[in-house]
């Protein structure tokens, strides 16, 4: 596995491997990399001939009271796991390459990226689109795969691909989740003993809201109300949205049916942690 810092050497690269005819899988993350990303990577690798890895802690997608500073960063162990995956290039780009001193460039998104996590953290989603168009326009992939767990940023970014015609087949991975439901995030990290035994919370909601669904029940604000007083019950839980939505266009629905997603933001101290579920409604 070769390391690569500078975007113009792994953009040369990736040229040299597209005129070879090969296809380019790539799987972008922010490291501290855990069995949701390494599944990522093993299905981009199945899909691909030539398999390229980000890390980089994008300081344009968190908010100036969010934890770009504390966010958890280990190279050292991310490489030998990304090496263990067979993975042909690792991309660690710095920050002052990716956005040199007086960049004015932005990827914007509109209307899906005003919902649910962009009605919480309003600039975190253009700063994802900048940095994954940066990366896409550096790697050139064929394919890129993203986790369901960040479902609305797997929407938004199909649409960004869509939208500025990249020509990149993006695939959404299944979340990956502990014994107890909790969905693998970077962000576990800062629980405390106390808090871990609570945020399992967040997907036993999300299953109840499947039970009710199961058992006929198609009124929203019904099934909202259940989940509220679920995770109400574990003292240091804070709910920061719960919502029901279309899957595709992410709007609220009146009436539940087809394709509808559960999602929810809950906050344990600082820790924010989110995870949603896909349902099928008839
Ligand atoms: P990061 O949080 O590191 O996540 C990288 C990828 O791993 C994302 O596609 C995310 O959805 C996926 N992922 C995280 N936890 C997962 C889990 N438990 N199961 C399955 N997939 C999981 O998302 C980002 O980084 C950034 O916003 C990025 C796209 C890299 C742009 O900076």
């Amino acid at each position: 596995m070769k390391i690569i810092r500078s975007p113009k050497l792994m953009q040369k690269i990736c040229r040299e491997i597209k005129q070879k005819g090969k296809i380019i899988g790539f799987v972008p993350t922010m490291g501290y990399l855990h069995q949701g990303h390494l599944n990522l990577m093993r299905i981009a690798k199945k899909k691909s001939d030539v398999l390229v890895v980000s890390i980089f802690v994008n300081p344009s997608q968190f908010g100036p009271k969010e934890d770009f500073q504390r966010y958890p960063r280990d190279l050292e162990r991310d490489k030998r796991l990304v090496e263990k995956i067979g993975c042909d290039f690792l991309f660690c780009p710095k920050i002052k390459d990716m956005y040199p001193f007086g960049y004015k460039t932005y990827v914007e998104v509109c209307d899906l990226t005003k919902v649910l996590e962009g009605a919480s953290r309003p600039s975190h989603f253009k700063g994802v689109t900048t940095v994954v168009a940066k990366l896409f326009n550096i790697v050139q992939p064929d394919i890129a795969v993203f986790g369901q767990k960040d479902f609305q940023q797997a929407v938004v970014l199909k649409k960004m691909v869509d939208d500025l015609n990249y020509g990149i087949k993006i695939i959404a991975a299944p979340t990956v989740r502990e014994k107890n439901g909790l969905a693998l995030s970077s962000r576990n990290l800062y629980l405390s003993s106390e808090q871990r035994e609570q945020v399992k919370v967040l997907y036993q909601a999300l299953l109840l809201a499947k039970e009710m669904i199961k058992k006929g029940e198609r009124n929203p604000s019904k099934i909202i109300s259940k989940m509220r007083e679920l995770i109400n019950k574990q003292p240091l839980a804070d709910i920061d949205y719960i919502s029901i939505t279309d899957a595709k266009i992410l709007e609220p629905l009146k009436k539940l049916k087809g394709e509808v997603l559960f999602s929810l933001a809950i906050r344990f101290g600082k820790t924010r942690l989110i995870d949603n579920i896909k349902v099928k409604v008839s």
